[in-house]
């Protein structure tokens, strides 16, 4: 794997190969010291142009647990028009020597241009790109999904037989977009569940059912809800009502947390609007991956940067298929 820039393109075998060694890397994290000297001596950039808590955290942990060297560059308010401040950056970040680089972008694509552009050597990992795609947010999600399932029995697996019901903003969500690639590549069967005004026009081309009725999509009996953010920031226009107008149809309350069948998880990537897509109840119950989902992210980023740099890259004898050493899990 050279660059992990979406889900749409990614294989059920890649896709499975990451997930399997994230499984590695998260027993290598319930030890007391939690460091590996995989990457060491490479350098991992994260270039953040949005936002960010979890996601740049979670790649920090990521790399620095694999004892690669991290510089974190915030280019938020940068005066410079956005494609010549990406050039001038990923030159800069060439010239430092960075062997990947994690990027988060407003503009959907601005990932791919800086993998295919020339300027850079390093391995891209896509951290989410305007409303395009997220795809360790997938990753982690699916990991989440069938470490719930099928708990120690996980490695190797994929979802064929899961329902996933992917509920609120799809609109405006490049974790809804990752999620119904990956997990319709994992076996899934994703269903789509908003107001008709944030169901994107391309939908269609999507493999997933689209579906109106929250309280019908729930008496389906999925096996994971994954509610939506609300992306306020991403809202010009108003897609609905009245914010109390929208949690009385498609938010998680508690009525309908109860309705859920028993052992059906309710997932969210955070950051969550309490009270809007998700009660505290529901937020907080036990059926509830949120924490999960956080602490998986780490596993399966060390896993995404591992399989790019320790890889193909490096290679001795076939790093990419051969997860870690005894050595390197010592
Ligand atoms: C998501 C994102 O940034 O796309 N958050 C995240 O990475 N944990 C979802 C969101 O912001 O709603």
């Amino acid at each position: 794997m050279r660059h992990l820039l979406d889900t749409q393109t990614l294989s059920r075998e890649d896709a499975l190969q990451i997930l399997d060694v994230a499984e590695d890397m998260a027993d290598t994290q319930r030890r007391e010291i939690k460091k590996l000297p995989t990457l060491r001596g490479k350098t991992v950039v994260n270039l953040f142009f949005e936002d960010s808590t979890r996601t740049r955290i979670s790649f920090e942990a990521a790399a620095k647990r694999l004892s690669a060297d991290v510089i974190n560059f915030s280019a938020k308010g940068s005066s410079v028009s956005k494609g010549e401040s990406l050039q001038d950056t990923a030159q800069t970040l060439q010239a430092m020597g960075a062997d990947a680089v994690v990027i988060r972008h407003g503009a959907s694509g601005a990932p791919r241009t800086l993998a295919t552009s020339g300027w850079i050597t390093a391995g891209v990992v896509n951290a989410g790109d305007g409303t395009h795609e997220h795809p360790t947010q997938a990753l982690l999600d699916a990991f989440t999904i069938r470490k719930r399932t099928f708990g120690d029995d996980s490695r190797g697996r994929d979802l064929a037989g899961l329902k996933v019901a992917i509920v609120g903003d799809v609109l405006h969500s490049r974790v809804a977009r990752s999620n119904v690639w990956l997990l319709t590549t994992l076996g899934a069967q994703v269903t789509l569940v908003a107001p008709p005004t944030l169901v994107p026009q391309d939908v269609s081309g999507w493999p997933a059912r689209i579906e109106y009725d929250l309280d019908a999509a729930i008496s389906e009996g999925p096996d994971a809800l994954m509610m939506l953010r609300i992306q306020l920031e991403r809202m010009g226009a108003a897609y609905f009502p009245t914010e109390r107008e929208y949690s009385r149809r498609w938010g998680l309350d508690a009525a309908r947390l109860a309705a859920l069948a028993p052992g059906s998880m309710v997932m969210h990537p955070g950051p969550m609007n309490r009270g809007l897509e998700i009660s505290a109840d529901a937020a907080d119950s036990a059926r509830s991956t949120v924490l999960e989902q956080v602490a998986n992210g780490v596993s399966v980023r060390m896993a995404a940067l591992y399989l790019l740099l320790a890889g193909e890259r490096s290679a001795p004898e076939n790093r990419d298929t051969a997860p870690l050493t005894k050595e390197e899990t010592r």
